[in-house]
């Protein structure tokens, strides 16, 4: 496989319709993305499903998304269907040979899939904040709760941390607010009322260990085949919020990761990041703006980031303008935004004096596609009217008895599938207030039955009744902070982890 350089993804036609050339995908530019568009039922799905099979052929590894279930067949033998095998002739697929695919499926609630987790400190306050959909005042409040964090060696792992932190900045808000700023009980109240709505939306399965290790999904096979993750989206997409978080978070962690490549003869990796539009909507400036860096960063990682949209307005202009391989496929245009949609996907094109791109991609037939990858020195090939290539898969879903067998047979089985919980934030929050408890229990008997003598003014060293409690609590917490500091440089190394969170605190 080592000789391969392309991935074949169908074949031109010249204006009268006959065969001109194959389309292909060069690797050594297979990180520069790409963007797959078109109206449902156009081929966009299929399209994927062909290119992530070549990217495993050449062995690199895949991670995409299964937002209906009809990836999923990408683990099975395809079937020679008539209507495949006339595709295969009409493209000059010879011979047209069927395959099943190394599938390692996930899932982030545990049940199509492995259960994917990441810790609340890998998240970071800006995914959290844009999960929770919170205002500016509350995102602040929250970048300062990872700052407290950080500053006390508390580890984030799950919701439970995160709402021990909150309950506790709550409690000391006065005291956070002079040294901190703004730290508000109505705006801690808002964000731990929206952590419970989170909760109520199972993303506490999400949250806690064993988190994802990257290079679970960048694995190979023995016989040189990259593992193609698919993700079981369709409960997901019913929390488009935490679908867009989590593949974020994902790229931003696989950018903290992998270590710097320059360009090599195929990618490291290849993600497909399907509906690509929920990322983009309604995210703030500063959001989008991490994002188009993370896309434009990765590349030297030797990560190809492939977006799937119906419609190329979806993604703003400046991620749009790095995504170096195109699949255009039929675009209705009706309303005067659809027209605007036509228009804008058809500019982005290197022309072809053959057709003209805006009436062509209203004409495409289903599985045909306006098609333009890199060619030499990584500029934009010429587009051609294209018919894709059948896919060597199955086309379409699998059975349940067939996806129990491939999780069972996965090589990470057992990894995952039970959560542990260490002791973190919330443990030891407990466990600091035991201590201030105990200890303010045993002033109090010092004071009432220990000693009846005191030294006037000194009080606070004897710890007489009078005496304000924030002192003694200092006490217990440079105990806490001692103990925590052993760990703290791993704790703070986790919490500063992650582009999206790290760069948005200033660092
Ligand atoms: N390259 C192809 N070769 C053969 N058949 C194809 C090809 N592409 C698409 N088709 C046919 O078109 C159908 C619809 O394609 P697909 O599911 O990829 O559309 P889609 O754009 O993903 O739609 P949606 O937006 O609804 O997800 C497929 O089930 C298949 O029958
Ligand atoms: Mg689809």
């Amino acid at each position: 496989m080592a000789d391969e350089t392309s991935i074949f993804i169908g074949a031109s036609r010249k204006p009268d319709d006959s065969y001109q050339r194959a389309e292909e995908l060069l690797l050594r530019y297979g990180n520069r993305h790409g963007l797959v568009t078109g109206a449902t039922g156009t081929g966009k799905t299929v399209s994927l499903q062909v290119l992530a099979e070549g990217f495993s052929n050449a062995g690199v590894p895949v991670f995409c998304a299964d937002i209906k279930g009809d990836l999923s067949g990408i683990s099975m033998m395809g079937e020679a269907k008539d209507f495949l095998v006339k595709r295969a002739e009409q493209v000059k697929l010879a011979p047209y040979q069927f395959q099943e695919f190394p599938v390692i499926f996930w899932d982030l609630f545990g049940e199509q899939g492995h259960p994917i987790r990441a810790t609340i400190s890998e998240m970071g306050p800006l995914l959290l904040s844009r999960l929770m959909n919170l205002t500016e005042a509350q995102e602040g409040v929250m970048n300062i709760a990872f700052r407290i964090a950080d500053e006390e060696g508390l580890l984030l792992l799950d919701l439970k941390d995160l709402q021990a932190l909150l309950a506790n900045i709550a409690e000391r808000a006065d005291e956070l607010s002079a040294r901190y700023g703004n730290v508000t009980k109505p705006s801690v109240g808002a964000i731990q009322r929206t952590l419970l709505v989170l909760e109520s939306q199972g993303a506490a399965n999400f949250f806690g260990e064993p988190a994802l290790r990257i290079a679970d999904i960048m694995r190979t096979t023995r016989d040189g085949r990259g593992a193609i993750s698919v993700l079981a989206a369709d409960k997901l997409m019913m929390n488009p919020r935490l679908y867009a978080t989590f593949l974020l978070w994902l790229m931003s962690e696989l950018f903290e990761e992998l270590p710097e490549v320059g360009d090599l003869d195929r990618p490291k990796l290849v993600f497909f990041f399907d509906e690509a539009h929920l990322l983009f909507e309604d995210a703030p400036k500063v959001l989008i703006d991490r994002v188009e860096q993370v896309v434009r960063l990765i590349r030297s990682k030797g990560v190809g980031v492939y977006f799937v949209t119906q419609n190329p307005l979806d993604i703003p202009e400046k991620v749009l303008a790095q995504l170096g391989n195109r699949v255009q496929h039929a675009l209705r245009a009706y309303t005067p935004r659809e027209q605007q949609a036509v228009r804008t996907a058809a500019e982005t094109f290197r022309p072809n004096p053959d057709f003209d791109c805006a009436t062509a991609i209203t004409q495409l037939a289903t599985g045909e596609a306006l098609v333009s990858m890199l060619e030499d020195k990584g500029v934009p090939a010429m587009v051609q009217r294209t018919l894709i290539r059948p896919p060597s898969s199955r086309l379409g879903p699998i059975t349940p008895d067939e996806r129990r067998k491939i999780i069972a047979e996965s090589p990470v089985t057992g990894q995952y599938d039970e959560a542990v919980d260490r002791e973190s934030a919330f443990e030891m929050l407990q466990k600091k207030a035991k201590e201030a408890q105990d200890a303010e229990a045993q002033a109090q008997q010092q004071n009432s039955g220990g000693s009846r003598w005191t030294i006037p003014g000194f009080e606070d060293v004897l710890g007489t009744g009078n005496r304000r409690s924030s002192n003694r609590q200092t006490v217990a917490e440079a105990a806490i902070k001692s103990v925590v500091r052993s760990v703290g440089s791993s704790v703070g190394r986790a919490i500063v982890r992650g582009i999206l969170g790290s760069l948005a605190r200033g660092r």
